[in-house]
């Protein structure tokens, strides 16, 4: 059995319904999937959703419904919004699965064996929304938190501690041997100065929170909704069986609901998360597993966030786009391949319905769309049927080799927009060669130089709809459809242009 590429996306907290920013990292997971699958890659894709902790406890309250009914549903909605984007991941794990609330509990017994967690009490200053202790040189001015900018809460108990403290080295190290492990560069240079100023150890447990898994050995503590979480990376991978050996009872257990082999899929080779949370997947993770003594994943890459119309996206400003509703009016593919086009992977970016129009127009409907309308349109006069295979000398085939090779370079440094931008440039190539050759002049005067023309022309569309099928699987495949060998059909444009409101 060889090595599964196995990648995945953070797990979606359940407070509320997915909106833009949990689509585009979906997304982007999925396009990498695709792509990968396309590559003959055997691709195990992960996303789920992260279900305990004091939050959910109180939107479940809020709505009168327990936190398992509120999880239930709220869970769905983010599978339903999944189907809805057509992504198409392998597995979907919930922190309420049985099978990882085992493994997180057997995850705890272990390393309090091995004593990298230990009792102690903490005093601090906590931001319920973010589940996270701040120190006094995180906190903004007078106390507040500097992600929700809100009076942070003063709270003392008695806590298990994660002994992060030790790991600094390690982690320094790791780090420098493995130049790719966090990315982009310019945030894995502010992880690295965080953890050269000093790793304090974790509180990772929770008595005033009910809503989380119970600690074996000491049920009145709750496990941080931080540590659990994380942990869904390898619970969902199948690990655990091989921590619980001297506990029958559990081992039973885990058995019977795993089919995975850990060993195929571990380790990750790509944790993608938005940058709020980089220092979760860049610090904290990585020293859990080196505490357990796996390996670390290959790669965690944190993407930038998106404002809508120049705006943080809020409840209270009313200006959270979901994504279903941009789908339904304007197609799912249309948004999957938007959401990469304009801003450079990495960096943060602005959602604005008028540039998504712009962009719909210049590279779906006049670039692509239009390429494929036209050029089927002079083949069905001039040549009739389309042959299967497209042989000859011609320019434009070659560089197709030539761009699939900037392509693939683009996908290895997950610089989407670099691929977007490389196929609608070959469109562009394409369109040109039209422009200069007028396919329909030549006709009259060259019928076989026109249909040369036309069949590079063909080649070269059979080449981008390949390229586009990770953006836009649906549309990508009737693409490839219409290009089929045989008699050519009459078809409605791909992409109809959207008027200006
Ligand atoms: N539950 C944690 C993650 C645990 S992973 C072990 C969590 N969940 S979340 O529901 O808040 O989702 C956060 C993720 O959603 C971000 O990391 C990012 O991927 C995505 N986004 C949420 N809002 C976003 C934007 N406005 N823009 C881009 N992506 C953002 O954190």
């Amino acid at each position: 059995m060889t090595k599964k590429c196995y990648i995945t996306t953070p797990i979606y907290y359940v407070n509320s319904v997915p909106h833009i920013g949990h689509a585009y990292t979906t997304i982007a997971l999925d396009v990498l999937a695709r792509h990968k699958r396309q590559k003959g890659l055997d691709v195990r894709f992960l996303t789920g959703t992260d279900e305990h902790g004091a939050n959910i406890e109180k939107s479940a309250a809020a709505k009168g419904v327990s936190p398992k009914e509120w999880t239930d549903e709220v869970s769905a909605k983010y599978k339903e919004m999944w189907k809805t984007l057509n992504i198409s991941y392998d597995d979907f794990i919930r922190t309420t699965d049985a099978k990882h609330e085992h493994v997180v509990q057997a995850i705890f017994e272990k390393l309090l064996k091995s004593g990298d967690i230990y009792l102690g009490s903490y005093s601090g200053k906590y931001c319920l929304s973010c589940e996270q202790y701040y120190n006094e040189s995180e906190m903004l001015e007078g106390g507040l938190c500097p992600v929700h900018k809100r009076p942070l809460t003063d709270v003392h108990e008695e806590t298990y501690f994660f002994k992060l403290s030790r790991y600094q080295d390690a982690l320094l190290k790791f780090y420098e041997e493995n130049p790719g492990f966090l990315s982009p560069k310019f945030r894995a240079n502010e992880i690295i100065n965080f953890v050269k100023g000093g790793l304090q150890d974790l509180s990772v447990t929770r008595t005033k929170v009910k809503w989380g898994v119970p600690v074996l050995s000491n049920p009145a503590h709750t496990v941080y909704v931080w540590f659990d979480a994380l942990i869904n990376y390898v619970s969902a991978a199948g690990y655990g069986t091989l921590i619980c050996e001297d506990k029958a009872e559990h081992e039973a257990q885990l058995k019977q609901i795993r089919a995975d082999k850990f060993e195929d899929l571990w380790p990750a080779d790509l944790h993608m998360v938005g940058k709020e949370i980089f220092r979760f997947h860049a610090v904290i993770w990585p020293a859990m597993l080196m505490a357990l003594g796996l390996p670390l994943p290959k790669k965690v890459f944190a993407h930038g966030w998106w404002t809508v119309e120049g705006e943080k996206m809020s409840k209270s400003l009313g200006n959270i786009v979901d994504p279903a509703e941009v789908a339904a009016k304007y197609g799912t593919d249309p948004l999957r391949a938007f959401l990469f086009r304009e801003v450079p992977f990495g960096q943060d970016g602005d959602f604005s319905m008028e540039s998504f129009k712009n962009r719909y127009n210049s590279d779906l409907a006049n670039n692509i769309g239009n390429l494929l309308s036209r050029t089927l349109n002079m083949a069905a006069k001039n040549i009739g049927e389309l042959p299967e295979k497209i042989e000859g000398d011609y320019p434009l085939l070659k560089k197709a080799d030539e761009v699939e090779q900037t392509i693939d370079k683009a996908y290895d440094e997950l610089a989407f927009d670099k691929v977007l931008e490389a196929i609608y440039g070959y469109g562009g190539d394409l369109n040109k060669l039209v422009d200069d050759k007028k396919p329909w002049v030549l006709a009259k005067t060259d019928p076989e130089a026109a249909k040369a023309v036309l069949l590079e022309l063909v080649g070269g569309l059979r080449r981008v709809a390949l390229w586009l099928e990770p953006f836009m699987p649906t549309i990508a495949k009737e693409m490839q459809k219409r290009l089929l060998p045989g008699k050519i059909e009459k078809y409605p444009p791909l992409f109809p242009r959207l008027e200006d409101k």
